[in-house]
């Protein structure tokens, strides 16, 4: 019998259900975390402590071409709750493996506003921070406060600001240093007052146009969005995917130049810095991907920087797609598109 102190680990556990590209694979070992403890028993315990680890939130940016030798922790931390509420804002704090759409509409349903345009965005709180998720105008890191991690090796719990969290376009510190080294337990998010909506995304002002509503409220915004999203995303219940499968990529002025002149019509916006982001659906649209497959991988019909399970695919034909469209860009444009999902 294991004593109390010792890490309760499952074995060949079936990971088809835990990521929403619906990939098949097993992990050899499994140890579900509903607290710090939790990890700190990870730690401390001489099979795990020192062996590599995959951190699994809501599984929705994930593609796993094998079966997991390295030990899961499986993220099952809840809880939802007000921190603070003043003139100038509400502080909220979520668990990390609180659904995220949910805590949005939660947010809501206090009226607190500021997460609308988040609305419909598949995985898990803990996620959130990692890849700083980002959709209709606004990212993460807009309203970010604070997280709460468990240190791999000391075990110790550590809080990081915004400013420690190095976030930036799909990206943060969990993606770099902090890679493989901590596990997000609780993340803290700001909802500053006087709300004020973010409406600049051109999805959104159609919306306005088409309903006449000028000052939408956050309900109403959180239902354009996820009319947006249900219109051309995928619902991972559905059909297996992992949201956009490449993030947009950011150039120079002259590779912009270079890209115009290649073709006159590609969907670019300009940045603060002077550089420019295109559109890496549009790129792989002019490229003719749109609704094709390989093997039981696709490129999904209506969007095609999402790639989907057409049924029973498996992580190799998903990166074997997802190579075909790389090169295919990379000739006619001469842009390196790089995925967004983690692929294991
Ligand atoms: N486009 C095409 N053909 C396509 C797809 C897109 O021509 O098949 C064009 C669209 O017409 C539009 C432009 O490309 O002019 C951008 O498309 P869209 O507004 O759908 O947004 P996106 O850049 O493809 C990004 C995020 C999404 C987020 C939306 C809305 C990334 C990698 N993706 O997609 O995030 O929901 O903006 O803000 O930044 C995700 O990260 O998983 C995700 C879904």
């Amino acid at each position: 019998m294991p004593s109390p102190s010792t890490v309760p680990v499952e074995h060949g556990v079936n990971l088809r259900p835990y990521n929403s590209f619906g990939l098949p694979a097993v992990a050899r070992n499994l140890v579900r975390v509903g607290g710090d403890a939790d990890v700190r028993r990870v730690v401390d315990d001489a099979r795990f402590g020192r062996a590599p680890k995959l951190v699994l939130g809501g599984g929705s940016n994930l593609v796993l071409t094998r079966d997991v030798t390295e030990l899961v922790l499986k993220i099952e931390v809840m809880g939802r709750r007000v921190v603070d509420d003043g003139p100038r804002g509400t502080l909220v704090e979520f668990g990390a493996g609180e659904n995220w759409h949910q805590a949005v509409a939660w947010t809501l349903d206090q009226g607190l506003p500021g997460l609308e345009n988040l609305a419909l965005i598949p995985g898990t709180m803990g996620a959130s921070p990692v890849q700083n998720i980002g959709a209709y105008g606004l990212e993460l890191a807009d309203r970010f406060h604070s997280l709460d991690t468990v240190d791999l090796v000391t075990g110790r719990t550590v809080t990081l600001d915004k400013a420690m969290c190095h976030f930036g376009y799909r990206d943060s510190v969990f993606k770099q240093a902090l890679a493989h080294r901590s596990v997000i337990m609780r993340v803290r998010l700001w909802l500053p007052r006087p709300w004020q909506p973010v409406l600049g995304y051109l999805d959104l002002q159609k919306k306005q146009q088409e309903t006449g509503l000028h000052e939408p409220d956050a309900r109403t915004i959180f239902d354009w969005v996820c009319e947006v999203r249900r219109g051309k995303l995928p619902d991972p219940l559905q059909v297996g995917n992992a949201g956009s499968f490449f993030k947009n990529p950011v150039v120079t002025p002259e590779q912009c130049r270079d890209i115009i002149g290649r073709d006159p019509h590609i969907v670019h916006y300009p940045l603060p810095d002077g550089r420019f982001k295109l559109a890496a659906g549009w790129l792989i649209d002019a490229c003719g991907w749109k609704g094709k497959t390989i093997g039981r991988a696709g490129v999904y019909e209506k969007q095609a920087l999402v790639l989907v399970n057409r049924g029973g695919a498996t992580g190799a034909e998903v990166v074997t797609l997802a190579r075909a469209i790389q090169e295919s860009v990379y000739g006619r444009f001469g842009i390196r598109l790089e995925p967004e999902p983690v692929v294991v």
